[in-house]
């Protein structure tokens, strides 16, 4: 791996553009979502380095079907997807985490010229390049460390590739915002790749309740974990005094939003103050950090031409668990 910040550096990792949210970001968040009357936090803070380690646990989980079950599909169609993007394609990868399923494309990729993985979590994001950058030596990687729903500047590696702009949104993310978030985000990405260009997007598909209660409260208590987290962070980052060992992790199927709900429940009546703030719980008042809308394949093709795009095709496990839309730019 080449590690360099020089800009001119053509091969391996390249220079990070670091748009990671401010504490004065998070710390606004936290207090709006505290001050509403039904109490939220937004999930994309979930993500700090030991909630993205948490994280990385969940996805090898028994009960978390959804990675194992993506990474199967994408293993199969791999070569179908190459065959979409064409030779030289630049692949950016929105949300990349630790970029642990886009080697599977790339491996099947003719001549791949760039990968732009852009996440929240720099340490996650520069871990999983350097990973990346090991595995494909000859590939320019440019990460971008922030929020992928606001706007960022395509790294040059990218809109300079001689071949075919692609978008990959694994992991059913797209799950975590809302319907209207959702068609936000798609169009956004539409027009950072350009006309023809190729979206990937993982999709987690409705199923029996009970599978999907499991898969987000877990019997090791890692999602748990991972929920309560937010709670440590906010300690940690913005002065909070939350005693986290009074309150408890809920996951819960909403069958009218085809949604799995995760809240924060307050075991007993408390105040927490966070900086100059109070905020007073009733004992089992929620705090609701997380929706993961389920859709059918219909349900997220409808979404994904309502934001402009057209459904190329779409590949599902013999379960029919999860599916992985080819989604393409008019
Ligand atoms: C990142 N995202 C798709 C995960 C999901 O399944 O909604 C986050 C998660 N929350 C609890 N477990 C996993």
């Amino acid at each position: 791996m080449s590690l360099s910040t020089a800009a001119g550096a053509q091969f391996g990792v390249q220079q990070l553009q670091d748009l990671e949210p401010s504490a004065e970001e998070f710390e606004a968040a936290v207090i709006a979502g505290l001050g509403s009357a039904r109490k939220t936090l937004p999930c994309k803070f979930f993500y700090d380095a030991a909630g993205s380690v948490l994280f990385d646990r969940i996805c090898k989980l028994p009960e978390y079907y959804l990675t194992r079950t993506e990474l199967r599909i994408l293993e199969d169609r791999a070569p179908d997807i190459a065959a979409l993007l064409g030779p030289q394609a630049s692949l950016i990868e929105f949300g990349a985490g630790s970029a642990s399923k886009v080697g599977l494309i790339l491996s099947q990729l003719d001549r791949p010229y760039s990968y732009v993985p852009v996440d929240i979590s720099r340490k996650h994001l520069l871990a999983g390049a350097a990973g990346v950058a090991r595995a494909f030596p000859g590939l320019r990687i440019a990460p971008v460390c922030a929020d992928y729903t606001q706007n960022f500047a395509l790294p040059v590696a990218a809109s300079g590739t001689p071949g075919a702009l692609a978008g990959f949104f694994p992991g059913s993310t797209i799950g975590n915002f809302t319907h209207a978030e959702a068609a936000v985000f798609l169009a956004r990405t539409r027009h950072i790749l350009r006309s023809g260009a190729v979206m990937i997007v993982g999709v987690d598909l409705r199923k029996d309740e009970r599978v999907l209660n499991a898969a987000y409260d877990d019997a090791a208590g890692v999602t748990a974990d991972f929920n309560l987290n937010l709670l440590r962070r906010i300690n940690r980052e913005l002065g909070g005094n939350f005693r986290v060992g009074q309150f408890e992790h809920s996951a819960r199927w909403n069958e009218t939003e085809s949604r799995v709900e995760m809240h924060l429940v307050s075991r007993a009546a408390q105040t927490v103050r966070i900086g100059e703030a109070q905020f007073q719980f009733a004992e089992g008042e929620s705090i609701h950090t997380e929706n993961s809308y389920k859709y059918s394949i219909e349900s997220f093709q409808a979404l994904a031409r309502d934001a402009g795009y057209e459904p190329v095709t779409c590949w599902t496990d013999e379960r029919a668990l999860f599916s992985v839309h080819a989604l393409r730019v008019p």
